[in-house]
């Protein structure tokens, strides 16, 4: 494997044997002091890992990556938020790709998949001041050597690629894709973010039916909206949908 040398995200690596929450720890470390950028917090065996929506994230111990990301993303407008997260997604995306020598996709909002399973998540917490977003606590689960999802529609780098991966070496490959992508950002360049976004979403441009609050309906995602939206056309009409809003079917 090629060396890959992150220029500041993990230089500051704090890590655990046991935590409840890497977001939550790093989160109360940002209240108490001041940290670099690109500090990061891992924790080998997480209690009360936390994921999207108010759901928790449970994986094996000792066998996946759990880490958060500290950034400082004050040239970001807060209405332009949701460019970091594709910048993460597209990151981690890249870094699954680079290690599997396969495509993945992005299922909307920012869950990365491999075929039709999942294989990281990602929660991003931001502290909005005045008008800056001073913090954005990046908060990565990617499945790595964990071989049993019992039911669960997930799945790990190890069962995809069928061999054992170093959990210090996959981290490295992650700081360093995102870092790439963080670098698009600051650089404010969000047409390039977006289009590399939109068409690594799963199910693209393909027709598929979704369950919304009201009713199933059959169509096609377009893209999303500025507000991080996803739109789907559907009998010749875009709708939009927040994140509780919409439900993929798997035909
Ligand atoms: C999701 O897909 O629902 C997001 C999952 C995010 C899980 C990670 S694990 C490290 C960090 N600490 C947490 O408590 N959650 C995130």
């Amino acid at each position: 494997m090629p060396e890959f040398d992150p220029l500041f995200i993990g230089k500051n690596y704090i890590s655990f044997e046991t935590l409840d929450s890497t977001n939550d720890y790093l989160k109360a470390l940002t209240n108490e002091k001041k940290l670099p950028e690109g500090t990061v917090v891992t924790a080998a065996n997480q209690t009360k890992g936390r994921g999207q929506a108010g759901n928790s994230w449970l994986v094996a111990p000792d066998k996946n990556c759990t880490f958060s990301i500290l950034l400082h993303p004050t040239f970001l407008p807060i209405d332009k938020q949701f460019y970091l997260n594709m910048a993460v997604s597209l990151g981690i995306k890249d870094a699954c790709e680079y290690l599997l020598g396969d495509t993945l996709h992005i299922k909307w909002p920012n869950d990365i998949f491999y075929i039709e399973k999942k294989i990281a998540g990602i929660l991003i917490e931001n502290t909005i001041q005045g008008s800056k977003i001073v913090n954005a606590v990046v908060g990565i689960g990617l499945n790595v050597n964990q071989l049993d999802f019992a039911g669960i529609n997930a799945t790990s780098l190890s069962i995809a690629a069928n061999s054992d991966f170093e959990l210090k070496e996959v981290e490295t490959v992650v700081f360093s894709h995102i870092e790439k992508y963080y670098a698009q950002l600051r650089l404010g360049h969000f047409n390039f973010l977006e289009k590399a976004y939109i068409t690594s979403l799963f199910r693209y441009q393909q027709t598929h039916e979704f369950m919304t609050e009201k009713k199933k309906i059959r169509g096609q995602i377009i893209g999303v909206s500025k507000d991080g939206k996803l739109l789907i056309e559907s009998e010749d009409k875009v709708l939009k949908f927040g994140l509780k809003e919409i439900v993929f079917l798997y035909d």
